[in-house]
């Protein structure tokens, strides 16, 4: 596997994209031990300190058709949770469409980005950014994500090698892509599903026109979109948005 390594980047993810565009293959990997303007989803910021967390991007060229790119996300979270398990013996849960829980708390996202789509096929590619807190202590975290974050290290008290970890997590995300392109994103999802947090629990999100919606969520359908169904009864399709749990009513 070849991985460009950079001390500190502003983002794994554009160095990849950039990378990517001049025809960088599936299963390269940028890794930094640091990110100025680390990105996470809808804009916001990932908070990349040096030395306690994994921030890499993992290029992908997946045999998928165009519509099917945003189930990469959800597949990835699915690989990552697997290994997570695996490694630290606990329950781990996804929070659509793109977080990893570890006991309540968020540990790992996920920020995927696609090439233009509208490129030749053997030209589109995908980059997988991947932020996971491995050695992150309580003291280390923000105060604003205090209550809301959480690291391996944290939940198991176990100091785990973020190098093995990287290996284990790029072969098993290529692995699970590989089970997208041959198999079907059916079988990814009936995984998934059996670790959604957010199943039958009520929450709220924010539109893309900014209006704020309840509902309960009946889980993602078949094309990784959060099926909710509000209180009036109406069933939404949420693609994309801000996910809270509120208090189950
Ligand atoms: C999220 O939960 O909002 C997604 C966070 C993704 C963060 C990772 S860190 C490595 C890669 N490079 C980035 O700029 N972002 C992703």
């Amino acid at each position: 596997m070849k991985i460009h390594r950079f001390k500190s980047i502003s983002s794994t993810n554009k160095k990849a994209y950039e990378l990517a565009t001049k025809g960088a293959l599936t299963g390269e990997v940028v890794l930094a031990n640091s990110q100025s303007a680390g990105r996470g989803r809808l804009g916001k910021k990932w908070q990349s300190p040096t030395g306690i967390g994994l921030y890499f991007s993992l290029i992908v060229r997946p045999d998928i058709a165009i519509e099917d790119y945003p189930k990469i996300t959800m597949t990835t979270g699915l690989a990552i949770a697997k290994v997570l398990e695996r490694i630290s013996k606990k329950d781990i849960v996804l929070k659509w469409p793109n977080d990893i829980y570890i006991s309540g708390r968020k540990c790992c996202g996920i920020l995927a980005e696609a090439s233009m789509l509208s490129e030749f096929s053997h030209k589109r590619f995908a980059i997988i950014g991947i932020g996971l807190n491995v050695l992150t202590e309580k003291r280390d975290l923000p105060d604003d994500i205090k209550s809301k974050a959480t690291s391996l290290f944290i939940e198991t008290g176990v100091r785990f090698d973020m190098g093995k970890l990287l290996l284990a997590i790029c072969d098993e995300v290529i692995e699970h892509i590989t089970m997208l392109e041959r198999e079907g994103f059916k079988v990814i999802l009936e995984e998934w599903q059996t670790k959604d947090i957010l199943q039958d629990r009520w929450l709220e999100w924010v539109t893309n026109s900014g209006e704020v919606i309840a509902g309960k969520s009946e889980g993602p359908d078949e094309n990784g979109q959060l099926l909710v169904r509000d209180g009036k009864g109406v069933l939404h399709e949420v693609l994309s948005g801000d996910i809270t749990i509120i208090e189950d009513k």
